[in-house]
């Protein structure tokens, strides 16, 4: 795969450009052309069932597609943090092994969204094309025999021509032989299943030596996965709206959307044969070099892979956990730790580095991106900690996995079997792949080798390589149906299936109006209806509207929309049940609707069910501020959930938080309430809210104009979209009723507000009472549990003294049962005791009493069967008997259940007491 090639840009040796200039040269050159330069939106995505990260630079501008929003400018430019780990777009697999795939990557773009009202403020085929070449050509300088472009060749089933317009631009700058037609696979782009589509030319490099060159031309190895032959800029014209039912139709405004994977472009300016080579990657792989004490050698060997492995990954790691997104068991959060555990497995399998590694790689990616994404440089210590735990935790996963393969592999297992995990054979429980009958064969069921994979990350040519070792090899059948039924189960779980859009009445942009009003008199724009889950509903769009969409923790409104204004004809008036929101787009959510959706209509909230919200979100922004004060300014919200019962709030914070701390926040923030402060909302541009001191939130996508929420200057100042009260005092009261970890650093509290908080404290009090009632209300209750409490302590002392005197004498009369068998006493017997702890201790006790003995002592306890045998050790070796043997395969099943232990002493319990004499005799005949 690597070779050593000569260089692509024949003028461009020492002097090649660093990554940040080609950055800026690309930002610059599009300012030039009149674009607004934007941010990078965050890498996890909130607001977009369709998606869990930003997958193309064009996601932030969806809205814009689909014509739901007008573009905040006709021309746009931007760098965008992307990652292509789930969903459509999946490149996991290929990162590391080759050199140009990516988990994280900044896609370069350059857009235009067209408006037929204002045709000349965007452009189309003819300038992105010309714009494409000068930029490579005149502003980078590449040489422009080695690049090849691709256009649409057409494609007869869908009706669609070539791309002429696309080649007669083309030929104006490059050679015939240089544009080389693509099919609907390579180049038509689409955004999903439905939406906006469209024609595509991408531009390919070739990065060969001459004489390679001389040999094959370049042409036909563009789109054939030659590493040195690559694509790096995909310009997509979207022309087309992919419907439901696979038909496409024209778009009145057609748009460009281009996409140059960072990375690539970098690496071929800078004239290397791989991306890891370039300026972009040499820093984390030269500290991975010093950490572990290896050398990268930039070869196709697993130690090599390692190294890449570890660079392209802690850059998705670390960029999504600053944007907000926490490794966790789900979602999102679940794709995060799968990429942190599979870093792990490399570094700790090839690089034999058997501690955490990753978090001491921050530093150096936090200040090589601090220009261009500052949100990792100011999150440093929280992502390192968070990091560093997962690192920890997994680490610790590994070894527990590792022991668990090699049981699995004791040849010898079957005899002394715990090698099996109870998950295994339960997985297995279908016996599709028979574990015991491959075991004996040597070959790892499929089931197995899923589970290492599934839940202690160990990727699969890791188990391939960890059975080679040992002669075994991997039932790779078994493995792919194992991962084929769980993406099967979490496809159908998570499958949603949309019907087109249906335009009920033509109107300007949606309006949300429910920051002053809870009912509007509007109409429906369109609708459509959704499956998902087994279940079906409707989604509509109104023209104007008053329901808040689940945002920012805030939940969604709930409350009615009235046709014709007929409020009790049930007919004609349907129940919101959840507002949404797809992209900025607010989506109402109901069960029904009714046959005419036409017409005007009076869309009102619950009005007593928002209050109740809007206490919870103005108590968060008090809370959040009390939380900066007592505990300290590295407080930042990592999530919160506000509704109208209670509120949930997630921040950085390194320790528990103690009972004194919170103590103190109650307080502070019940002092803001008596205070009633007036709750100052204000539009503003982010740059002078950030002068106000507002505290803006990590992950979150802000415009240029935001909202700024101000309760007392001095006291709480947030960038916020929530609904809000009017003053604190409306808020009444607030209780902090739990504390408790989140992940590495992150700690969560949960309270009350409002009439919740009041509900909670009744509550509490009517226990309190009802337990002083209980202790015939005494006059210091506090007293009288405590006496209680220590008059129990005595009674148990008491008990236990009792207990163990009985219990001698239940010895002394087992002592008299003694029966002689085979020169063994055997003692087997159904005794009265309170505890199963008793059967145990009677075991030890006759140890010392009875020589060469063979004890079985059974209880009816509590309605539950319970079982002790004792063999004495001289017993134990002379007649090879093993009590924990006589458990599992003589009393479990006599009892009804299970239990276990040594060859000297074992113990079972289970639900059958009807057969506990047939326990005594089972035993009894193992010595006769
Ligand atoms: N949307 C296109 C892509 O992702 C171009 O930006 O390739």
């Amino acid at each position: 795969m690597m070779q050593s090639g000569d260089i692509f840009y024949q003028s461009m040796t020492e002097s090649a450009f660093t990554s940040h200039e080609i950055r800026k040269l690309f930002l610059d050159f599009f300012k030039s052309k009149e674009h607004l330069i934007v941010p990078s939106a965050p890498v996890v995505i909130k607001n977009d069932p369709t998606l869990l990260f930003t997958n193309a630079g064009m996601n932030q501008f969806k809205d814009y597609f689909l014509g739901n929003k007008q573009p905040v400018a006709p021309r746009i430019a931007d760098t965008q943090k992307c990652l292509r780990v789930s969903g459509k777009h999946n490149d996991l697999e290929e990162v590391g092994v080759d050199t140009y795939h990516h988990t994280m990557f900044e896609m370069l773009g350059n857009w235009s969204f067209g408006n037929p009202d204002n045709p000349e403020a965007g452009y189309f085929k003819k300038e992105a094309i010309a714009w494409s070449w000068e930029l490579l050509t005149e502003v980078f300088k590449m040489d422009k025999e080695n690049l090849y472009v691709t256009i649409f060749e057409g494609d007869e089933q869908e009706g669609l021509p070539k791309d002429e317009e696309s080649y007669n631009e083309w030929i104006k700058y490059v050679d015939a032989d240089h544009i080389i037609p693509g099919n609907k696979k390579d180049n038509f782009w689409e955004m999903g299943d439905t939406g906006p589509c469209g024609p595509c030319t991408e531009i390919h490099a070739d990065t060969r030596t001459e004489d390679e060159r001389k040999l094959v031309s370049g042409s036909s190895l563009v789109n054939k996965d030659h590493p040195q032959v690559i694509e790096f800029w995909n310009n997509v014209f979207i022309q087309f709206n992919r419907k439901k039912d696979g038909n496409l139709e024209p778009l009145p405004a057609k748009h460009v959307d281009t996409g140059m994977g960072f990375e690539r472009l970098v690496r071929i300016l800078q004239n290397k044969n791989s991306n890891y080579d370039s300026d972009i990657f040499t820093g984390t792989i030269e500290a991975t070099e010093k950490i572990t004490g290896k050398i990268y050698q930039a070869a196709d060997d697993k130690e090599s892979i390692a190294f890449r492995v570890i660079a392209d990954h802690i850059r998705a790691i670390a960029f999504t956990i600053a944007d907000g997104q926490l490794p966790s068991n789900t979602g999102a959060g679940y794709v995060i730790r799968r990429i942190l555990r599979r870093t792990v497995r490399y570094y700790y399998s090839y690089l034999d580095y058997k501690q955490p590694l990753l978090f001491q790689l921050l530093p150096i990616l936090a200040d090589q991106f601090s220009d261009v994404f500052p949100e990792l440089l100011q999150q440093q210590d929280f992502v390192g900690r968070v990091i560093r735990e997962e690192e920890e935790s997994f680490l610790r996963t590994i070894d527990t996995g590792i022991k668990r393969f090699q049981a699995h592999t004791e040849s010898n297992s079957t005899d002394n079997d715990q090698s099996l995990s109870t998950e295994t054979i339960l997985y297995s429980a279908d016996n599709k792949d028979n574990v015991e009958a491959l075991r004996k064969e040597k070959i790892i069921a499929g089931s197995f080798a899923f589970e290492l994979n599934d839940t202690f990350g160990f990727p699969i040519d890791l188990t391939q390589l960890m059975a080679s070792e040992i002669g075994w090899s991997v039932d790779m059948d078994g493995f792919s149906n194992a991962l084929n039924e769980q993406k099967n189960r979490s496809r159908k779980a998570t499958a949603v299936d949309s019907e087109d859009w249906v335009i009920v009445s033509e109107g300007d942009e949606p309006v949300f109006s429910g920051y002053d009003k809870t009912e509007t008199t509007t109409r429906i724009l369109r609708y459509r209806k959704v499956k998902g889950k087994g279940k079906e509903h409707y989604q509509l769009v109104l023209q104007d509207t008053p329901f808040y969409a689940e945002s920012g923790g805030q939940v969604g409104d709930t409350g009615t929309i009235m046709f014709n204004n007929k409020e009790d004809d049930r007919e004609t008036s349907i129940q919101i049940i959840d507002t949404r929101k797809e992209n900025d787009l607010i989506i109402h959510v109901a069960d029904k609707i009714p046959a005419t959706l036409d017409g005007e209509l009076t869309a009102r909230i619950n009005k007593v069910r928002r209050h109740e919200i809007q206490l919870h979100h103005s108590v968060t922004h008090l809370l959040h501020a009390a939380l900066r004060n007592v505990l300290g300014k590295h407080v930042s919200q990592k999530g919160s959930l506000v509704n109208d019962k209670h509120l949930r709030f997630d921040f950085s914070h390194f320790s528990k938080v103690s009972d004194e701390e919170i103590a103190l926040i109650e307080k502070m923030v019940n002092q803001k309430i008596r205070e009633n402060i007036a709750v100052v909302i204000k539009l503003m541009s982010k740059e002078e809210a950030v002068a106000t001191g507002a505290m803006a939130l990590f992950g979150e996508k802000y415009g240029d104009v935001v909202r700024v929420v101000t309760m007392d200057p001095a006291y709480s100042i947030e960038l916020c979209g929530g609904t809000h009260v009017v003053s604190t005092g409306e808020i009444g009261l607030f209780k902090i009723v739990h504390e408790s970890a989140v992940a590495a650093g992150v700690r969560r509290l949960e309270a009350f507000s409002g009439s919740a908080a009041e509900a909670y404290i009744n509550e509490e009090l009517s226990l309190i009472k009802n337990i002083r009632s209980q202790l015939k209300n005494p006059k210091d209750a506090m007293k009288a549990v405590e006496s209680l409490l220590s008059e129990n302590t005595a009674l148990a002392k008491r008990i236990e003294a009792l207990e163990a005197r009985q219990l001698v004498g239940i010895r002394n009369e087992l002592i008299q049962k003694d029966e002689v068998i085979n020169n063994v006493s055997f003692i087997g017997e159904i005794v009265e005791v309170s505890n199963p702890d008793a059967l145990k201790k009677l075991c030890y006790d006759l140890k010392n009493h009875v020589q060469d003995h063979v004890v079985v002592l059974c209880g009816n306890i509590g309605g539950k069967a319970h079982v002790a045998i004792s063999i004495s050790d001289s017993v134990v070796l002379s007649k090879s008997l093993d009590a924990s043997q006589m458990i599992k395969q003589h009393v479990s099943k006599l009892i009804n259940g299970g239990g276990g232990g040594q060859k000297n002493l074992a113990t079972a319990g289970g639900t059958n007491v009807s057969n506990l004499n047939e326990v005594i005799k089972s035993v009894r005949e193992l010595i006769v």
